[in-house]
C-alpha cells in the first residue's frame, strides 16, 4: 500500500530537516508519472493558464478550469499530496465564495489549496478554510496574481527591511493556519532568514537552496514549454524535441504509406 503524503508528513520533513519536492502537473498521465517518481506534493498551479491553455497571464484562468485539471491530476496520484492553486478572484471577493470555491477542489480530489498574498482579509480566509477542514498553502514574495500592482516580474525581499516584512507576513500566515508557504523570487539569504524563523516549511520558487522544499513547473523541468524560461528553472529533459520528432515521423509515415503496417490493422 502506497503511503499518502499529508500535512503531517510535510511538517515532519521540516522538523527532521529533510528536504521535500513539489512539481506542478495539469493532466492525469503526467500526474501519474510524477507521483510514481516520488514527488511529495503535486501542485495544479495556475501557471497552467500559460503552460496548458496558452493564456497571457495567470489572471485568465477560472474556477471551472482549475476544477477540471484538479480532477484529472487527483486521479493520477496515490502518493503525492494534491494541492490546487486557487485562481484570481476565486477567493478575493468574500469569505463565503472563497470557502465554496476552495471546497469544490477538495470535492474533486485535492488535499489542500494554495492562495497568494497577505492582508487582514487573506488571514481571515485562511482561518475559515482551515476551520472548514481545508489545508492552506500560502504564497509570498513575488505573487503572480498581483503582477499589475507589483509592477512586473520583480524580485521581492531584496533589502533586510523587505525580508523582515515578508517574515512578518509569513508569521501571520502561519498563525492563521497555513501548513506551508511558497516563497517566490526572493534572494537566497532573505529566504534563509525567513525559513529559519518559521515553524512551517517554506517552498522555494526561485528563492534559493535554504528553503525546506523546491517547486518548479513541470513543463519547464521536462523541457516542454518553450515560450519563456525563468532563470531559476532547471530543464531536465527535452520533451519539445521528443514531441517534434515523434509528430514529424508520424507525419512522414502517414504520407509515405509506412503507417499503418500489417501489425497495426484488423
Ligand atoms: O502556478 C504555479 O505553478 C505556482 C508555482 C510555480 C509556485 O504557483
Amino acid at each position: 500500500m502506497v503511503k499518502k503524503v499529508t500535512v503531517n508528513t510535510i511538517q515532519k520533513y521540516k522538523d527532521n530537516q529533510e528536504k521535500f519536492s513539489v512539481l506542478t502537473a495539469y493532466d492525469y498521465s503526467t500526474a501519474k508519472y510524477v507521483d510514481e517518481a516520488g514527488i511529495d506534493i503535486i501542485l495544479i498551479g495556475d501557471s497552467l493558464a500559460m503552460v496548458a491553455l496558452g493564456y497571457e497571464t495567470t489572471h485568465c484562468v477560472g474556477v471551472e478550469e482549475m476544477e477540471i485539471f484538479t480532477r484529472a491530476v487527483a486521479k493520477g496520484c496515490s502518493h503525492a499530496m494534491v494541492v490546487t492553486d486557487m485562481p484570481f478572484l476565486s477567493y478575493h471577493t468574500d469569505i463565503t465564495s472563497a470557502v465554496s470555491n476552495c471546497g469544490r477542489m477538495i470535492k474533486v480530489g485535492a488535499n489542500a489549496v494554495k492562495i497568494e498574498g497577505f492582508s487582514g482579509y487573506i488571514l481571515e480566509v485562511i482561518r475559515r478554510l482551515t476551520e472548514t477542514g481545508i489545508p492552506v498553502m500560502g504564497h509570498l514574495g513575488f505573487t503572480p496574481q498581483f503582477l499589475n500592482t507589483l509592477g512586473g516580474y520583480k524580485i521581492q525581499g531584496k533589502t533586510p527591511e523587505a525580508a523582515e516584512e515578508i517574515l512578518k507576513q509569513a508569521k501571520a500566515l502561519e498563525e492563521a493556519g497555513v501548513f506551508s508557504i511558497v516563497l517566490e523570487m526572493i534572494p537566497q539569504e532573505s529566504a534563509k532568514y525567513i525559513t529559519e524563523n518559521l515553524i512551517v516549511p517554506t517552498i522555494s520558487c526561485g528563492a534559493g537552496k535554504y528553503c525546506d522544499a523546491q517547486v518548479l513547473v513541470s513543463d519547464d523541468v521536462f523541457g516542454k514549454f518553450s515560450d519563456f524560461k525563468p532563470k531559476f528553472a532547471r530543464k531536465y529533459g527535452d520533451m519539445k524535441s521528443l514531441i517534434l520528432n515523434c509528430a514529424k515521423q508520424f507525419n512522414d509515415d502517414v504520407k509515405s504509406g509506412k503507417f499503418p503496417s500489417e501489425e497495426e490493422i484488423f
